[in-house]
């Protein structure tokens, strides 16, 4: 039998959510109900489910009310530690402040964008199981994107394995579809090796400004491997008005 540390979890849930405003305003995005569940705990239940045994949840001092759910649940608030972004800096800012929750991890953290839900089967228990046979590397989730939308996302290049993993040799944030090396799109899922968190403690601002991700796990991809999973499911951005509606559709 094979043995391995568990996997610990992070869920960065500290943005204002300006594109859901006015709502935002009181309720957080990741607060949203899908059926009887806000969003963040099917994105918990994914984590669990994908063998995490404790989620670190980086959200602000604004957005107490999620803290306060979870407590109402002894079973999940047992498992749940919380770090906070007082200034909202980006993505890479907010994995960063859950650097010290996590200090001492040897093995990959499964991050999970906690305004990102995937229907269909679950990236994450994949994700772990392509690390695992790649020798603990890291894994970013991906999905087909079109090309007008390609300049919002963080688009990868590699070399294919098979029909759904590819080994990483680039990846760029938010390129014009022209510069594109490819269509695929990091979607909302990650497993990444500790080391992130000393990357993006020296990155400097990317686009927009704000300490991006994804300009880390570039640098992360130049010193370690860092494989590609085209997941199955759908994603759906609970983020804005029309991905919420699409959101519930699809989980309905
Ligand atoms: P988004 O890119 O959707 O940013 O974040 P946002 O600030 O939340 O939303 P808008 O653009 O203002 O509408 C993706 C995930 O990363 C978290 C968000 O909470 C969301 O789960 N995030 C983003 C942070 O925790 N901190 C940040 O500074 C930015």
């Amino acid at each position: 039998m094979l043995y391995y540390t568990p996997m610990k979890a992070l869920i960065p849930a500290a943005g204002h959510g300006t594109r859901f405003l006015p709502v935002t305003r009181v309720v957080p995005k990741e607060m949203l109900p899908v059926g009887s569940k806000p969003a963040i705990q099917l994105i918990v239940e994914e984590a669990l489910a994908a063998g995490a045994d404790e989620v670190v949840i980086v959200t602000s001092p604004e957005k107490e009310i999620i803290k306060g759910y979870f407590d109402g649940d002894p079973d999940l608030a047992a498992r749940i530690r919380w770090a906070y972004q007082t200034e909202q800096k980006g993505l890479g800012h907010a994995v960063l402040q859950a650097a010290d929750a996590l200090a001492g991890e040897t093995e990959p953290v499964l991050v999970l964008l906690g305004d990102a839900l995937v229907s269909g089967e679950a990236p994450s228990a994949a994700m772990a199981a392509i690390s695992r046979a790649h020798g603990g590397a890291s894994v970013v989730g991906l999905e087909r994107v079109p090309r007008e939308r390609i300049s919002r996302y963080g688009i990868v290049a590699g070399t294919p394995e098979d029909d759904r993993v590819l080994k990483l040799t680039d990846l760029v944030e938010k390129p014009q579809p022209e510069n594109a090396p490819s269509d695929l799109a990091i979607a909302g899922r990650y497993l990444l090796h500790p080391d992130i968190f000393t990357l993006l403690a020296s990155q400097t601002p990317g686009h927009g400004g704000e300490i991006q991700l994804t300009d880390s796990i570039r640098r992360l991809l130049a010193a370690r491997p860092v494989y590609g999973y085209r997941y199955p499911g759908r994603r759906h951005d609970i983020g804005n008005p029309q991905g919420y509606l699409e959101t519930l559709q699809a989980f309905a």
